[in-house]
């Protein structure tokens, strides 16, 4: 409710600023089309509608920006929020004297505020009106912006429109800013023709020396509210500070064991905040990402139930049971969670990352391959040509996995461990991880001849693949988070590629990998191997050169 709220009057607002740019810009062509212009704003804005709409958005943005500040519990925020927020509660600084000397003067006094009027008011006039108007315009376009890039870069069409409003966002303002100078120079001309400046103040009947006093005596009460607002907000945080120290904390645990003590009444995302623990926060905790959100492992009965709103969001990424928005989840009682999302996670992240990937057990294909004889390269090496070979190595086989289909779940010192089938099905993850064996193959024997004198010898490289049942899911801690599988047989793979070694071949995998993938094993060595922690030995390929594999799509 109160998000929708925010969103709906900062709309209102943004229209109202965007209308407002949009005529000082016509200042560009002259005085004149400003003041054609002008009528039009008016008419829009100045009838009972277009006034209770304004004036109503204005006074609840401004409430709900005030309990905002004064809500969370951490002042800890992105760049982006930070600068929003200053720039929203800047704004009225800004143009506290505008508005009284537009509006204010219109209301009170029955001027016409003309732009030909408000224009020498702040060119010739007003103490600092230029710098005013410019930086209170700049503010307000700037935070709105910001406000509506929060909002849609959520909606899936974002990335098809993101240039353009970009490009809007750039343009907009600078065709204002010269429109604001032309027109203000344009009067400045015309206010030295004594008969144009009579027929002008004619027109405008600005309020008399009193009535000016007036005018900037509601500009600094409107100033002095806002300062009061945002002193209340601040002052009410201590208060509660120090009530919720007298309720008690909780403690919330993240995966390996690290654990942080709150206040009661602090959400589970203010708690990372708060404890210096990075988590997903796109939205900035509006409730709106569900980037933030994290599994209960324990204490799901010390948080309250999800809100209409909450629950809205956990329906659409299609969460399971147990899972919250950590942003929205306040507990009051003891809780461990798992953050399901990387802290890194963007609004992309949270629609395409599948929910399943909070934990399933599912048939895929693991792979594992590790350099030969590298501790001995590295040896001999320095540590530069090293990294270099490395890195240059990583990036080969990177680009195998992907090639195939597959994820690239992590690199180990100078192994590789890889996935495929977590989103398709186990057949096709086999197919997949001996495509990317033969791609890893004819990519190393491409970077061999790259990197020639570099090498004492050809770097070589060890394979294992094996297909069965593992647990995959978005698992670990901070920035080491992402989708990784656990097993038996990732095990198992990771045993079929020591085996490697043991018979001077480049890949060994599982019969059940080359049943799946209906691979034509002719040519292949048929062996059976004893597993450590499996009672059976299980049926295996030993293949020399993992390029000469047939595989026919
Ligand atoms: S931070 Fe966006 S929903 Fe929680």
């Amino acid at each position: 409710m109160i998000v929708k709220a925010r969103l709906i009057t900062g709309v209102v607002l943004f229209v109202f600023v965007l209308g407002h740019l949009i005529n000082h810009a016509l200042g560009v062509h002259s005085l004149a089309a400003m003041e054609a212009g002008r009528e039009w704003f008016t008419a829009a804005w100045r009838n009972p509608i277009g006034t209770t709409a304004f004036a109503g958005s204005l006074l609840i943005h401004l409430l709900l920006a005030g309990w905002a500040l004064y809500a969370r519990r951490s002042l800890k925020m992105s760049v982006g929020e930070a600068f929003q927020l200053v720039l929203g509660f800047s704004i009225p600084i800004f143009l506290a004297l505008h508005f009284a000397g537009t509006a204010g003067a219109h209301r009170i006094f029955g001027t016409n505020d003309t732009y030909a009027f408000v224009l020498l008011a702040q060119w010739k006039f007003a103490d600092y009106g230029v710098i005013l108007q410019t930086g209170g315009m700049t503010a307000a376009w700037v935070h709105g912006c910001i406000g509506v890039y929060f909002w849609l870069r959520l909606k899936p069409y974002f990335p098809d429109i993101k240039q353009l409003l970009f490009g809007l966002a750039i343009v907009i303002p600078v065709a204002s800013w010269i429109g604001f100078y032309a027109g203000g120079k344009e009067a400045l001309a015309l206010y030295e023709d004594p008969e144009w400046r009579r027929a002008m103040l004619a027109v405008a009947q600005p309020p008399d020396a009193n009535g000016v006093r007036q005018i900037y005596d509601l500009a600094l009460l409107f100033q002095i509210i806002i300062g009061s607002l945002i002193a209340s907000a601040l002052a009410g945080r201590g208060v509660r500070s120090s009530l919720e120290r007298r309720r008690g904390t909780y403690l919330l645990r993240y995966p390996n064991e690290r654990t942080v003590r709150n206040a009661k009444g602090t959400s589970i995302l203010e708690a990372s905040r708060l404890n210096g623990i990075p988590h997903a926060s796109v939205c900035g905790g509006r409730g709106r990402c569900s980037t933030c959100r994290v599994r209960v492992l324990e204490g799901h009965d010390n948080l309250a139930g999800p809100s209409a709103d909450e629950l809205r969001v956990l329906k659409r990424v299609g969460a399971p049971p147990k899972v919250r928005l950590a942003c929205q989840a306040l507990p009051f009682g003891d809780i461990s969670v798992v953050p399901l999302l990387p802290p890194n996670a963007t609004a992309r992240d949270a629609k395409r990352r599948n929910p399943d990937m909070s934990g399933q057990e599912k048939e895929i294909a693991i792979l594992f391959a590790d350099l030969r004889s590298f501790t001995q390269f590295s040896e001999q090496k320095l540590p530069y040509d090293v990294v270099f070979v490395l890195n240059r190595y990583f990036a080969h086989m990177g680009e195998a996995v992907e090639l195939a289909g597959g994820h690239l779940d992590k690199f180990i010192g100078d192994g590789v461990m890889a996935l495929f089938g977590a989103n398709t099905d186990g057949d096709s993850g086999a197919r997949a991880a001996l495509t990317a064996a033969k791609h890893m193959s004819q990519k190393l024997s491409v970077l061999n001849t790259q990197l020639g004198d570099e090498l004492n010898e050809p770097l070589r490289i060890g394979i294992g693949i094996h297909s069965g049942p593992a647990i995959i899911g978005e698992m670990g801690y901070g920035t080491a988070f992402g989708l990784t599988a656990i097993g038996d047989s990732v095990n198992t793979a990771s045993r079929l590629e020591a085996m490697t070694k043991e018979f001077g071949a480049q890949l060994v995998f599982s019969e059940d990998v080359a049943s799946k993938a209906g691979l034509d094993v002719s040519g292949l060595t048929q062996k059976t191997a004893a597993i450590r922690g499996r009672g059976e030995p299980i049926s295996i390929y030993v293949c020399e050169n993992a390029e000469k594999l047939s595989l026919h799509s």
